[in-house]
């Protein structure tokens, strides 16, 4: 309802791009009331449920009376030590679980947050591009620039550090990275990590590492920690969600560790805008990391096997695709008819009731290229494909 008696929202909303992912929300609204059998591939909101053991886990901790009073910001200390401990197990990295972990809401709160910390008008984010939506928004919004660094295939993907230049890489104060990478499944090799900490180093920038997707990995790959790289402690956090490997999105749950003094700078920031993590939840969420290999394998083991039927599919239209290392996703071009992804999607939708994510959801780098989200068993996939194959759907002609 429009109404004269409120006031007007404030300007630094109406700067920001539309969501297309709300978009997609009206789209899907609208396929449902057309009683469309929709297929939906389209966010990468995991469909398979939270291990059976941390929810039980949960269960009994909902019940103590220590967990109904307010959380301690940083995150209990028995969350942060297991933090430290699966840090040093996975990957081979020392954390301070005094001084370098701080439990999160998710790691797009944190991410949104640390921006919030660091980003005033003036400043500038240093963006690799297309772009999971918080790195770049969180910037827009707390009146920064953001310099976005194209992601190609001819780059592998990977950010050109020579291409940026030195008038706003002193004005930079935040680099954002993300690999296994969302939305194009590309990974970085340590040698990147080496050249991307001492660029970083130089230019006193906070090098911020998210690694949504560190254990969704296939094949034996496993991908590596920004502090694998000697010496990157001095200027980088790292950002981890249980969303994706543990299947907890719903929970709300995730931490940052790194550098004492950037983990101090967030904690100052989120003490006077939230009271952290339910106490429950970080139970759960400890049980998750003291336990974790033992769900990872079967979760990855799905999603190798929903990514084979997708590129297996997509490869008998026609398109041309290399198996990916990680992430819950597969990055596509549009075929080459259509005149960008939204219109693609949009077919897709009106005539096969499959969505999808249009590339550009992620920003125009994005606009010839489409998502698929592995959030559906295999039979579901296959019938998407099979709808695609029936429609005469190639990716030429
Ligand atoms: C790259 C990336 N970072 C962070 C997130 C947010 O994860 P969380 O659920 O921990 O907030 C996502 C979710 O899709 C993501 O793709």
């Amino acid at each position: 309802m429009v109404t004269e008696f409120l006031p007007a929202p404030a300007s630094r909303l109406k700067k920001l791009p539309t969501y297309v992912f709300a978009e997609l929300d009206e789209m899907k609204e609208a396929a449902h009331k057309r009683g469309a059998d929709l297929i939906e591939l389209g966010m990468g909101n995991p469909d398979l449920s939270t291990p059976k053991p941390i929810i039980e886990e949960i269960q009994k901790a909902v019940a103590r009376p220590e967990n109904h009073r307010y959380p301690l910001f940083k995150g209990k200390p028995a969350f942060r030590e297991a933090v430290a401990a699966w840090m040093d197990r996975r990957y081979g990295v020392s954390i301070d679980p005094e001084t370098e972990v701080q439990a999160l809401i998710g790691s797009k709160e944190g991410l949104g947050h640390l921006t919030f910390a660091y980003i005033e008008p003036g400043d500038y984010s240093l963006v690799p591009s297309p772009y999971y939506p918080v790195h770049s928004r969180a910037t827009w919004l707390a009146g920064g620039e953001v310099l976005h660094l194209p992601l190609t295939p001819e780059n592998a993907f990977l950010p050109d550090l020579d291409s940026i230049p030195s008038e706003i890489a002193a004005k930079a104060k935040l680099f954002f990275v993300s690999y296994p990478n969302n939305p194009t499944t590309a990974i970085a090799p340590l040698s990147f990590y080496e050249k991307l900490v001492d660029y970083c180093k130089r230019h006193s920038i906070v090098l911020v590492s998210d690694l949504a997707y560190g254990e969704i990995c296939f094949e034996g790959y496993r991908p590596p920690s920004i502090f694998n790289v000697p010496g990157a402690k001095s200027i980088a956090v790292e950002f981890h969600s249980f969303s994706k490997s543990f299947n907890m999105a719903g929970w709300r749950v995730g931490f940052a560790a790194g550098n004492p003094q950037v983990i101090k700078t967030l904690y100052s920031l989120k003490t006077n805008l939230d009271y952290g993590v339910a106490s429950a939840i970080q139970d759960g969420a400890i049980y998750a990391l003291n336990h974790g290999e033992s769900f990872l394998d079967e979760i990855n083991a799905t999603y190798q096997q929903r990514r084979d039927v997708v590129i297996n599919g997509f490869r008998s239209l026609g398109w041309t695709v290399e198996p990916t290392k990680g992430t819950l996703y597969v990055w596509l071009p549009i075929p080459e008819r259509f005149e960008n992804s939204k219109a693609w999607c949009k077919y897709l939708l009106d005539e096969v009731d499959v969505l999808i994510t249009p590339g550009i959801a992620f920003g125009d780098a994005g606009d010839r290229f489409f998502r698929v989200s592995l959030v559906s068993d295999v039979p579901v996939l296959e019938k998407a494909i099979a709808r695609l194959q029936a429609k005469g759907i190639r990716f030429q002609g």
